[in-house]
């Protein structure tokens, strides 16, 4: 999944892997809470560490894919390069891009960390969508739009388009 920070990716992502797990199927959420607090505890926002923070995840997730787990993945991957690397490691069948497709007023408006503000403040630099770019994927796999709906129905959007596409062969 990309999109802003604060569109509601882990939300999303958090309701989705309950409603899998069930159906019987095993899945796992990898977000910026998870990931980079540990494995890419070293890693900070300029270009190139973006780039290598997805990099390593999306060899992570590969792992994961070739033991037949599902991996639910939530970084705000900003560029078109970022994400097209990804898919380059993970494999196009395996990967489906999910724009989550919140407008940055009102990501900013949530603020639920409070990094819009300090971001406009100038206290965190190169912030997504205020300070740095964030590039909308021109096709995604599956836009999901969340303003003025709830979790649950943004959720329910995105597991009609993801059933059919992890049956079991
Ligand atoms: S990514 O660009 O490398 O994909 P990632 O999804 O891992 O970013 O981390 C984004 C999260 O880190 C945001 O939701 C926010 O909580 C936090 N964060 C801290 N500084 C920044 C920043 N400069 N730009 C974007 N997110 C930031």
């Amino acid at each position: 999944m990309t999109g802003l920070s604060g569109s509601g990716k882990s939300t999303i992502a958090i309701a989705l892997e309950r409603a899998l797990h069930e159906r019987g199927r095993f899945c796992v959420v990898l977000d910026g809470d998870n990931v980079r607090t540990g494995i890419n505890s070293n890693l900070g926002f300029s270009d190139t560490d973006r780039t290598e923070n997805i990099r390593r995840i999306a060899e992570v997730a590969k792992l994961f894919v070739q033991q037949g787990v599902i991996v639910i993945c939530c970084f705000v991957s900003p560029t078109i390069a970022i994400r097209e690397q990804a898919k380059a490691i993970i494999g196009a069948t395996d990967f489906h891009e999910v724009f989550i497709d919140t407008p940055l007023e009102v990501c900013e408006q949530r603020d639920v960390k409070g990094l819009y503000a300090k971001a406009r403040a100038g206290e965190v630099k190169d912030f997504t969508g205020i300070s740095a770019p964030f590039e909308a994927p021109p096709s995604p796999a599956i836009r999901i739009a969340t303003a003025g709906r709830s979790e649950q129905d943004s959720a329910n959007e995105l597991l009609n388009f993801i059933q059919p596409r992890i049956t079991r062969n």
